[in-house]
């Protein structure tokens, strides 16, 4: 081969697929603007709640588990973005450690929530507890445990008595709240044919047996409810995991691949 037909091929052939290249590119960017959003979100919920002193009582706020989720997926992304881009192999390989990192961290979280689900069950109990201690101290928390009993037909965490722990449902003799021994109107089963929606149909349930109760709320606790809807939704469970895993291997494969094409690229292997 003459000097000059080699210098063309130089020219015109890279080691560096450029599929690869900008797929990597606009997957990172697309996960760059998505963190940005996550980010945002959590701040504005930190701001909102600035003067709400109920969030003390959570040992982690989850505003700031958004903001740290945010923050770190912006970084890692932007390494993978830029890396791809301008084809450095440092920010590249930086991309590349820190999803396997997040990655790996994620898989042992999973493996260690599968094998201690009786700790785990314990640690969601409590959170759930605090719910309903504070649930006419925060909007949020209201809205949040009035959506899980609606959506999985239950009511409290072990059955509907637990709902004693709040202040204005305790069923003790001595409680002068209105309340007393009733449940939240989101415990309630939906009578057919009901126009005008019955807000009262909780009151007093908590005094009820189990099947007395049954007539008009769902008494299921929603610790048996949520391991029921697992077991009926493992496909689904499998699948959101699945969601989860697949965009990070494919992040971690596809900037192994280019940074060992960069590298022929800069020291050709012949
Ligand atoms: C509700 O759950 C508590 C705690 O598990 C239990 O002690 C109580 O007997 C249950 N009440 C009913 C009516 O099932
Ligand atoms: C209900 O209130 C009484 C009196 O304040 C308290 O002793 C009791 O523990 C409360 N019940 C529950 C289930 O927390």
């Amino acid at each position: 081969m003459d000097r000059e037909s080699n210098l063309n091929r130089a020219e015109t052939f890279s080691f560096v697929n450029p599929w690869i290249r900008y797929f990597l590119f606009f997957f990172s960017f697309l996960f760059w603007v998505f963190s940005l959003l996550i980010a945002g979100i959590g701040v504005y919920a930190k701001v909102q709640k600035a003067t709400d002193t109920v969030r003390d009582t959570f040992l982690i706020d989850p505003a700031v588990i958004l903001i740290v989720v945010g923050v770190v997926m912006f970084f890692i992304t932007f390494c993978g973005c830029i890396g791809a881009l301008r084809e450095n192999i440092r920010l590249l390989k930086t991309f590349s450690f820190t999803l396997t990192l997040v990655f790996l961290i994620q898989l042992v979280v999973a493996v260690l929530g599968f094998f201690y689900s009786d700790q785990t069950q314990d640690a969601l109990g409590k959170f759930v507890k605090k719910a309903i201690v504070h649930y006419r101290d925060d909007l949020d928390l209201q809205n949040l445990m009035d959506y899980v009993q609606k959506e999985f037909k239950c009511c409290g965490w072990n059955n509907y008595t637990d709902w004693s722990w709040n202040l204005y449902f305790n069923c003790t003799r001595e409680n002068p709240s209105s309340e007393r021994c009733a449940v939240p109107y989101s415990c309630c089963t939906p009578v057919p044919g009901e126009t005008v929606i019955n807000t009262m149909c909780g009151f007093g349930v908590q005094t009820q047996t189990f099947l007395d109760a049954n007539k008009s709320i769902y008494p299921v606790g929603c610790a048996d409810r949520a391991v029921m809807w697992m077991e009926t939704h493992l496909l689904l469970v499998g699948a959101l995991s699945l969601g989860l895993a697949l965009p990070q291997i494919a992040g971690i494969v596809l900037s192994q691949i280019l940074i060992s094409q960069i590298q022929n690229e800069i020291a050709p292997p012949f």
